[in-house]
Formats: C-alpha cells, structure tokens, sequence
C-alpha cells in the first residue's frame, strides 16, 4: 500500500480519536499516591533542564558575594521554601513529600545550576510540578538575593543556616510589640529587628522612626499586591487591620539608633557632593525635583505619608529606585508620583543620591 498524503492524515486523525478516547474514558491513573514511572520522571526532568538551560540564556548575572544578599534570601527560604524543600537540620513537611514529583532536598542539587538558571527557576517556577514562579514578576532585585542564598546552601550547616534565617530573635523578646499576637511579631523582628534597625547589615529597609502613616500605608498595599514584593506579601497577607496598625506605630515610635551604617559602601567625598546636589537642589533641568522637597523630616507634617529616607540602607534606596524606574514596585495611591521621578534618574545619580542619603543621621533627618 502506498503511503499517499491522504492516509497519512487519515492515520493522524485516527490517533487523535484513540488518544480522546483513552483521556475520556478515565483509565489514565493521574494518582500521585504511586509516582511517576521511571522513564516519564526522566522525560520530564530532561525536559525541565533543557528547558531551564535555553531560557536563561543571556542572563547577565550581578555580583552576588555581599553577605547582605545571602541574609535577605535565607529570611524568605525559611518560610517560603523549607516548607517544601526541607533545609539544614529542617526535614520538609511531610504534605510536601507526597507530591509528585516530590520537591528535592537542595543542598546537593545546587552546584549542578548555573546562577542564572537558578533565577530562571525562582522567577518562573516549573510547570506541572508545583514549583511555584515568584509572586511579583519582575522584581529581579528580589530573585538574586534568593540565588546568593542557594549557592550558599550547600555549605551551610544547621546552626548557621538557624542564625542567618531567625537571628537572635526567635527567642520570647518579640512578644514585647503591644497588640501583635506572638507569632506574627516573631515573623517580623526576625528579619526586621525588635526596634526595626534590621539585622546589623543592609539585607532589610531600616524601619525604625519612620513615619507610621507611610508604614502603615505600606502594610496594606503589600497585602493588597498594590505594591509588589515577593518577601512581604506574604508577610503582610499575615495581619489584621489592628495588627498593622499596631505594628506601624510601634516602628514609628521606636528610637532610631545612629550604629545602622555599618555597611555603607561609599564615604568617597565626590560622591557625596553629587548626591547632596542631587537631593536639596534637583536636577532642574532634567526635570528632577529635589528630594528634600518631599522626603525631608520636616515634610513629615504635610506629606505623613511620604517616607523618611535619611539613614536608610544606600543598598535598599538604589534597588527601590531602579523597581520604580522599571515600573515593577507600585506602592502606596501616591507611588506614581515617585515612579515619574525614578524615570529621570540615570544609574549613577541614583547611586549619588542614595549614598548621600545613608550618610545623614536619622536621628537629624534631612531638612529642606
Ligand atoms: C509547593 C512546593 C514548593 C515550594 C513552596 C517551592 N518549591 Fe522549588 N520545587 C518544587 C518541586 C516539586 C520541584 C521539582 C521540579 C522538577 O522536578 O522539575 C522544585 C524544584 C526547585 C529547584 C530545582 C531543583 C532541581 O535540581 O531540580 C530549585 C532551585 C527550587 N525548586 C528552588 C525553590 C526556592 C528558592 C523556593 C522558594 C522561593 C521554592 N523552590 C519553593 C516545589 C516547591
Ligand atoms: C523574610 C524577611 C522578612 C520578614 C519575615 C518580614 N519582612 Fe518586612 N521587609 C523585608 C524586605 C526584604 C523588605 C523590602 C521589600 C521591598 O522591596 O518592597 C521589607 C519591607 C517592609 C516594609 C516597607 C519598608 C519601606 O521602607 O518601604 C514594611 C513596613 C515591613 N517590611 C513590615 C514588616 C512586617 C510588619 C512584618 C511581619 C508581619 C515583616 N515586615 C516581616 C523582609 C521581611
Ligand atoms: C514630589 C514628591 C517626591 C519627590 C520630589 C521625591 N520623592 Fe521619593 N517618594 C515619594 C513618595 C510619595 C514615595 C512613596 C511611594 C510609595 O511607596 O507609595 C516615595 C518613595 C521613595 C523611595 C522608597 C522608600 C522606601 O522606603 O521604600 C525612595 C528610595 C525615594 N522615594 C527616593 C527619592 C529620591 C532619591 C528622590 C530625589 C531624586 C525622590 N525620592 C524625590 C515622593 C517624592
């Protein structure tokens, strides 16, 4: 018989029928309960890091050997990524070990990926599998911390991984915060600090004095999705309309403390003398107003909701900068006003700014 064009299309016709039928009639086991056979677990698995390996080329990887990174990415994987994964001396939980495929231990899974590919997988997540993509797309300052933490991972061991996921404070200290239940203000100071100050490095925004309208505002537009963060979502998506207000005024109110520059990255008197320009006087012709005009101490009064920025961590002022620029970090209802700015603002004036800005005393603020 000769193989005409017709037959050959008869023949696809006739497959796609019997295929319809096998997936109607039910007798395909999509029970979890027994696994994957062997050869599709390789299909798939072959498949994914094809997949991965095409994707995440021409990645261009930042540096990654700040501690601050590792710090930030080991708060989140603690709470968001054990559950599954298991960690140092942390079992996974025993749902997750009857998915299927079942998440991998990582630790020894690590050093096969590439940096980039990891983003890859973070950001997007794996298809089929329950690998979930990272809740705020977009928000690559986000995703690199979590990489430094995993090429970190298989060097660590339990204790170390305990002290840079829950520092000191998993300890009773955290119940102190008046009118947050225990184990929501154990969530926060964990990363943030009992007084807000962060963990002594630049991993987490220094909270401490700000201004209680802006982080409660804050609050509710990360519970919202309003303003885009894969760390704090989840964390706000936590609390009450109490508890954020208890928790805003707690920050508020809590003294700031001068010993929070400890990881400043730039004393170089040039830079300084840009980034002060750049934040009392504007860059008129560029359209860029001063910083000062809004973000000073004595603005407070008229804009509560506006935040305070002298003191803060440079690290955290340029990756905020660069979200708004790129139109990924949202905020509170006034947050276009900062993204309009942010348009205007080259890579290195947001540099200047931001290592000027570190450089003042929160507890003298930034005057007009
Ligand atoms: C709901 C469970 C779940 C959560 C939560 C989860 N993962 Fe996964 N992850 C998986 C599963 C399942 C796979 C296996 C995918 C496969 O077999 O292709 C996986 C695969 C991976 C891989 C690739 C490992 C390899 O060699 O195949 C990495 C890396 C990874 N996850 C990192 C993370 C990080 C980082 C987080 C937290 C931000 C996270 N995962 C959260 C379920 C989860
Ligand atoms: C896993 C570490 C982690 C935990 C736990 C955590 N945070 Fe955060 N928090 C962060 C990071 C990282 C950011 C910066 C996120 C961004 O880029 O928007 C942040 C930002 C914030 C901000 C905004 C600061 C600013 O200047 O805009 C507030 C307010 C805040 N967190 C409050 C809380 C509260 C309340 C809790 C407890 C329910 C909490 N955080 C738990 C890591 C954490
Ligand atoms: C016209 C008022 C205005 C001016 C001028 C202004 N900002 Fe803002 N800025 C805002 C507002 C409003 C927000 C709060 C956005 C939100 O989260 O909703 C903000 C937020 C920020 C944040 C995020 C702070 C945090 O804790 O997450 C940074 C960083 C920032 N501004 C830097 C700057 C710099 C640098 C300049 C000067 C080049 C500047 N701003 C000028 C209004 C202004």
């Amino acid at each position: 018989m000769r193989l005409t064009l017709g037959r050959l299309l008869l023949l696809a016709a006739g497959g796609l029928v019997l295929a319809a039928l096998v997936v109607w009639s039910g007798v395909f086991r999509i029970a979890a309960s027994s696994g994957h056979w062997e050869i599709t677990d390789w299909l798939l698995h072959t498949a994914m890091r094809r997949s991965v390996s095409t994707w995440s080329m021409g990645i261009e990887v930042p540096p990654l050997d700040d501690p601050a990174l590792v710090h930030r990415g080991a708060g989140h994987f603690a709470s968001s990524c054990a559950p599954c994964h298991g960690g140092p001396g942390t079992p996974p939980s025993a749902v997750a070990q009857r998915m299927t495929p079942h998440p991998p231990g990582l630790a020894d899974r690590i050093d096969e990926w590439e940096p980039e590919e990891l983003f890859w997988i973070v950001m997007h997540g794996v298809k089929f599998t329950g690998m979930p993509a990272w809740p705020a797309q977009g928000r690559d300052d986000e995703v690199w911390p979590m990489v430094a933490f995993l090429l970190e991972l298989p060097r660590l061991d339990a204790e170390r991984y305990r002290m840079l996921a829950f520092g000191e404070a998993s300890g009773a200290d955290a119940d102190a915060i008046a009118g947050l239940g225990a184990d929501t203000a154990r969530q926060c100071v964990r990363c943030h600090g009992q007084d807000g100050a962060g963990r002594g490095n630049g991993a987490f925004p220094i909270l401490t004095g700000q201004s209680e309208a802006y982080l409660l505002a804050s609050l509710q537009a990360y519970a919202t999705g309003a303003r885009r963060s894969g760390f704090m979502r989840p964390m706000a998506e936590l609390l009450s309309p109490a508890e954020m207000r208890a928790f805003a005024r707690h920050f508020a109110e809590a003294t700031p403390r001068a010993a929070r520059r400890d990881d400043e990255p730039s004393t170089d008197p040039e830079t300084l003398r840009r980034g002060e320009a750049i934040v009392t006087r504007g860059v008129p012709s560029e359209g860029i107003p001063p910083c000062a005009s809004c973000h000073a101490a004595d603005g407070e009064r008229r804009y509560p909701v506006y935040p305070l920025l002298a003191g803060q961590h440079a690290g955290y002022i340029v990756d905020q900068l660069g979200a708004f620029r790129k139109g990924v970090r949202g905020g509170t209802p006034f947050a276009h006003i900062m993204a309009t700015i942010a348009e205007r603002l080259t890579d290195r004036q947001m540099r200047d700014a931001a290592v000027y800005l570190a450089s003042l005393s929160p507890d003298d603020g930034l005057r007009r």
